[in-house]
């Protein structure tokens, strides 16, 4: 039987995709967090992006899937040729960005399987092969398949909500995915399941596919051990003020962020970030604005 992952389209243009972050700022009430962040990602690509905590990873994450409550202030991120910034977080989603969130989201009354369903149906997609697929997906993850119908991340672990990301990211087939510290609150195992998973789909497919582009944000080295990294970056002080090849990881395990960038830059410290978890009414979690289920086309 013919592997479903292995054969269908990513979206967007044919060959090779690009997400072009250029000289990037923004901000969240009043205070500017991105001071111009420069970065690219190709297909088949895995950058890291590491930094001190509060030092706008998941701002970066917010801003590029177009979180409402952002004020974006300079700069520009391209995918394939298409202003994102102009974009709703759906229509950069068709465009072929994924996101999985660092705290994903509960949402009572939609299951996993409701979820992919629309979304493949959106995506012009055949949705009675999305069941098939979402198994296959689950068995991939050992992920136990009766969360495929309970309530999208209501009441599940941790480690069951980064897999049920990891899930969607291998169902959807996506250009260009962004993970927002997928490997926190993952065992041992669901680690290396859930970095396989995302190291298989950056490897080019025979029919001449391309491999998706990651631009995986993470605090540990552990992450990079499966999901091979070609470039690890370092965001401190809101821009990138290091990048390397993966030994960079390992240096910033010997040395911390101090030893590398500064104790300046590795602090900044205005008090110890806040973790602003995700409610029904902002999904991504954190000092959002606006109604996630709003009609983007209104
Ligand atoms: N609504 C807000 N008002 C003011 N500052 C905010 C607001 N939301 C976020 N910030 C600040 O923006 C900065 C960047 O936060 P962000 O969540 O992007 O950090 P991070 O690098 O992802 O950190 P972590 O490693 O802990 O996940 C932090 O200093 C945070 O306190
Ligand atoms: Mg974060």
């Amino acid at each position: 039987m013919t592997d479903p992952t292995t054969t269908a389209e990513r979206p967007g243009t044919a060959g090779e995709h690009v997400l072009e972050i250029a000289g990037l700022r923004a901000g969240v009430a009043g205070k500017e967090i991105l001071r111009g962040v420069d970065l690219t990602v190709r297909s088949g690509e895995v950058h890291a992006v590491m930094g001190p905590n509060g030092s706008g990873k998941s701002t970066l994450a917010h801003v590029l899937m177009g979180r409402p409550g952002y004020e974006i202030t300079g700069g520009s991120v391209v995918l394939d040729g298409v202003d994102l910034l102009a974009l709703t977080p759906w229509e950069r989603a068709q465009a072929g960005l994924f996101l999985a969130l660092q705290y994903p989201t509960e949402v009572p009354g939609v299951s996993l399987h409701d979820l992919l369903q629309t979304s493949a149906r959106a995506a012009g997609r055949r949705s009675d092969d999305i069941t098939a697929e979402i198994a296959a997906e689950a068995e991939r993850l050992a992920l136990d398949p009766r969360l495929i119908d309970r309530p999208l991340n209501v009441d599940l672990s941790g480690g069951e909500k980064k897999k049920n990301e990891t899930l969607q990211l291998g169902v959807l087939r996506p250009a260009i995915a962004v993970l927002d510290e997928l490997d926190s609150g993952l065992d041992v195992d669901a680690l290396r399941a859930c970095a396989r998973r995302i190291e298989a789909e950056t490897q080019p497919v025979a029919d001449g596919g391309t491999g998706l582009g990651v631009l995986a944000i993470t605090h540990y080295n552990r992450l990079l051990h499966e999901l091979r990294a070609d470039a690890v970056h370092v965001l401190a002080g809101g821009t990138i003020v290091r990048s390397g090849g993966p030994e960079l990881a390992l240096e910033l395990e010997d040395s911390g962020y101090a030893g590398l960038v500064g104790p300046e830059l590795a602090g900044e410290d205005e008090g110890t970030p806040v973790a602003v978890r995700p409610t029904i009414d902002d999904p991504f979690g954190g000092p959002g604005a606006g109604d996630p289920f709003a009609d983007p086309l209104a």
